[in-house]
């Protein structure tokens, strides 16, 4: 049957602890404060390396929506947003590497974060699987191929099966209200 009536926020609006709440759509600045509000779950910090579909070319991205999936088999999976430069790359099976940031990192997640054609100029790499490099100094390593992309609104869901793991071991970078902060561990 279809759906005609949703009603998107119960009709009483609740006040918790003083804070009224809020529908995340009803407004621009209801649409800001959404956005603010996911900045208080705080993430690790990743880049996901990959290459120009059919190209050497190499493509970076820095991402805090890595998260894992699956256990058996292994999965994970991100997002990326459908303007940035690097959304025809992650095709599905194509290979990409997730680089967990550690703690001194916070200058490549800059870096990484602007679109621009010098992201890997002077970054020093690792060889990966299928030619995708993996940035020196990182926590851990996750090599992957796109196993499916989902649509998930202003972005895409990537879900990559883990082909090949390294784990090194140092204190992350922390994502948190929109500031960076190494873990001190
Ligand atoms: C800490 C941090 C986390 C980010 N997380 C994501 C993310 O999960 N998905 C995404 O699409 N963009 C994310 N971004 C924004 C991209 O890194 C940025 O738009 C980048 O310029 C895209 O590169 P491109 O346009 O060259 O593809 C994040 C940026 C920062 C600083």
């Amino acid at each position: 049957m279809a759906i005609t009536n949703i009603s998107r926020v119960s009709e009483t609006i609740l006040t918790i602890e003083g804070k009224d709440g809020v529908d995340p759509a009803s407004s621009d600045a209801a649409r800001r404060q959404f956005r603010d509000t996911l900045g208080h779950f705080c993430t690790g910090v990743t880049v996901m390396t990959a290459l120009v579909p059919g190209t050497q070319e190499l493509v970076g991205i820095t991402v805090s929506s890595f998260n894992s999936l699956s256990l058996d088999p292994p999965l994970v999976l991100w997002s990326i947003a459908k303007d940035s430069v690097s959304y025809g790359s992650y095709q599905v099976g194509s290979a990409f590497a997730v680089n967990v940031l550690s703690a001194e990192q916070d200058q490549l997640a800059m870096r990484f974060a602007r679109t621009g054609r010098d992201k890997f100029d002077g970054v020093p790499l690792h060889p990966g699987l299928d030619g995708v490099p993996l940035l020196e100094g990182c926590v851990v390593y996750l090599e992957c191929l796109t196993e499916a992309r989902y649509p998930g609104g202003d972005h895409d869901i990537i879900v990559g099966r883990v082909r090949r793991i390294y784990n090194i071991g140092r204190a992350p970078l922390l994502f948190h209200t929109g500031s960076l902060r190494g873990l001190s561990v």
